[in-house]
């Protein structure tokens, strides 16, 4: 049996283990990664990437590679309600924050753009960055077995081509292998939640759309065919390249048998959708897959985390798929790395399902809940199962007709249309999650009650366990963002007008820590110019206070306004201490700095 010692092992190279590896090794870990697959993945699958995710792949320095392969923003503003593309259109709704009512809010909160890649084109993209980076592959390598001990884990698999036996021991294992874990079982994670709640399939088609789309672009179209006795079933199109490569995703019901997925079926499927008889259709590939509403109870346990669908399965509503299982890797890589340097203790490690699983609890849920408030817009159409396409007709006239009724029910048809805001322009919980673990220090202070409603908008601030607000701010003569000077696997302490007390207290506690902790000031007139006064709107500290921001752009403490030097250094190193899991009582850091003698 071949033999490979390794400080991680992910197992998996799906979004979530390909994001994980590509971080890990970017921070200087030797990481492998397996996948029983001869490659990434062959299909489009998920395809929304929200802003967070961008901010990701800007930390990986992939951000323009991935802009390159994806639809832009401004190509997915419409979302597009119609009996067939030819046919009847029923509701429109500015989605995903390129509306006129929305683009402030996402263009004020982020420098990266939401944009529709599908996950065939975004894992390549994340794989050669990994690689680049130096981590290693195994590719047609299936794990069987995955156990632990005190020291390290230890997992079994074989090269499905040769058929030769490998065994990898690692200090850490990352189970990043999906939806059916086998990391998962074999270590006993508890889940919540039902599997197999509904059965889909998503057809890969080319076909030119152009007509039927240009004037109303978008990345989703929901066709709803009235007669059909499963009115989701119609068939919902997704953009997989402008506008000639798609995605026909229909549900189907699972106790009527298994749909005829030949190739004369799908096209003939996919000519009644579009609504026109003889247009040109290729079939790529067809999946089926089911619909799940599940998270894992904990997302570590000792020397092994789960990411991605391992963790947390559930609908494809919200796109939150590819995005959760790319911001876990996010949160877990800087935390592995600073343990594996020994500049972090293992209980650092145990933020990771503190901070994440309540995140997943919240995806999946908000994910379920998007699915049941479609229903709205069948109702409010008049679309039920088993009524006849006459029947479904009737109610399309009454429903546009110049009468009470019409009139009524078409409030309820604008009522129900924006409801899927939560699903389409969901800001803040695209971006709004807060972190609550040992590695957030609390300033003592009170979040700031929602301004508007939290699932709908983001609203930045800088309150402990928070994401870093975006600011354009200019730093030697170039724009920048807020967010690049974090970020890079390392701490920053973004200060104002008194950076010089935070700079000699960021060097005793980085010093005594043996971590690099850069410090910028941020101002009018300071070493990063606050060119447009947004940055001193939006940090909630004064001009001589700080914020020392996580490798994950998270704020890990703040402090409103600077005390003396030797309290700064105190203050700074006790809650570095405390984040890192490192002698974590209060005090201690002051008595190492009266120690050093430093001040
Ligand atoms: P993912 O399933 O992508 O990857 C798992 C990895 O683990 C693979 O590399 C696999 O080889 C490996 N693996 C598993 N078992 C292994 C073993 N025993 N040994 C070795 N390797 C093993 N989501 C969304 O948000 N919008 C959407 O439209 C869709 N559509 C969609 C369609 C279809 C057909 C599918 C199957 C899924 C979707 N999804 C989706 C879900 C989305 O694709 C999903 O959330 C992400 O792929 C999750 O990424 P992971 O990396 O966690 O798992």
């Amino acid at each position: 049996m071949k033999e490979i010692e390794i400080p991680v092992l992910v197992v998996g190279a799906g979004p979530a283990g390909l994001a994980a590896t590509a971080l890990l090794a970017r921070y200087g870990i030797q990481t492998l990664a397996i996948t029983r697959y001869p490659g990434t993945a062959n299909s489009p699958r998920a395809h929304i990437t929200n802003q967070r995710t961008i901010e990701v792949m800007r930390d990986l320095g992939i951000e323009d590679r991935v802009r390159a392969q994806a639809t832009p923003n401004a190509l997915m503003l419409n979302n597009v309600w119609a009996t067939s593309f030819a046919g009847k259109e029923l509701a429109r709704l500015q989605a995903w924050g390129g509306g006129d009512r929305r683009r402030a809010d996402y263009d004020q909160a982020s420098p990266c753009g939401m944009c529709n890649i599908p996950q065939h084109l975004l894992e390549p993209i994340i794989l050669a960055a990994a690689r680049e980076q130096g981590a290693q592959f195994l590719f047609n390598t299936e794990l069987k077995t995955i156990s632990q001990d005190a020291d390290g884990v230890t997992a079994e698999m074989v090269d499905t081509i040769s058929g030769e036996e490998i065994r990898v021991r690692a200090r850490y294992a990352v189970g990043a292998d999906g939806g059916n874990s086998l990391v998962a079982k074999q270590l006993g994670f508890e889940f919540d939640g039902e599997m197999g709640l509904g059965a889909a399939i998503s057809c890969w088609l080319e076909v030119d759309l152009t007509p039927y789309v240009q004037h109303r672009p978008g990345v989703l179209y929901w066709m709803a065919e009235p007669g059909n006795s499963y009115w989701f079933g119609s068939g919902t199109f997704v953009c997989v390249r402008p506008w000639n490569e798609w995605i026909m995703l229909s549900m189907y019901d699972k106790s009527r048998g298994e749909p005829d997925l030949s190739e004369d079926a799908i096209v003939a499927r996919a000519r009644a959708v579009i609504g026109v008889p003889d247009i040109a259709v290729k079939v790529k590939s067809a999946n089926k897959w089911q619909i799940n509403h599940i998270a894992a109870r904990d997302m570590g346990k000792g020397r092994v985390f789960l990411a991605g669908d391992a963790a947390h399965r559930h609908p494809p509503a919200n796109g939150l798929g590819t995005n959760t299982s790319i911001q876990d890797g996010f949160n877990l890589a800087w935390k592995l790395a600073l343990v594996l340097k020994g500049q972090a203790g293992p209980g650092l490690l145990e933020t990771y399902s503190q901070e994440r699983q309540p995140v997943a609890r919240g995806v999946v849920d908000r994910a379920m809940k998007s699915v049941n408030d479609m229903k709205a817009i069948a109702d409010a159409i008049g679309f039920t199962p088993g009524q006849s396409a006459q029947e479904g007709w009737a109610n399309l006239d009454e429903l546009f007709s110049d009468s009470v009724r019409g009139r009524e029910r078409r409030a309820q048809l604008d009522a129900a249309v924006a409801l899927q805001n939560y699903q389409f322009n969901c800001h803040g919980v695209e971006l709004g999650q807060m972190y609550a673990s040992s590695a957030i220090v609390p300033d003592g202070s009170v979040r700031r009650a929602a301004e508007r409603d939290r699932e709908l908008y983001y609203q930045a601030t800088t309150f402990p366990g928070a994401s870093l607000p975006h600011a354009w701010v200019e730093h030697e003569r170039r724009r920048i963002s807020t967010l690049d000077l974090a970020g890079h696997g390392r701490f920053a302490l973004l200060a104002g007008r008194s950076d010089q007390v935070w700079r000699a207290a960021a060097a005793q506690a980085g010093s005594a820590l043996g971590i690099d902790i850069p410090v910028y000031s941020i101002g009018a007139g300071c070493e990063v110019q606050d060119i447009y006064g947004d940055w001193a709107r939006l940090r909630e500290v004064s001009e001589s206070g700080c914020l020392l921001v996580r490798p994950d752009r998270h704020v890990a403490w703040r402090k409103h306004a600077a005390p003396d030097q030797r309290q700064a250094a105190a203050e700074l190193l006790d809650a570095l201490q405390a984040i890192l899991g490192r002698q974590a009582h209060a005090g201690h850091g002051a008595r190492v700095a009266a120690e050093a003698g430093a001040f």
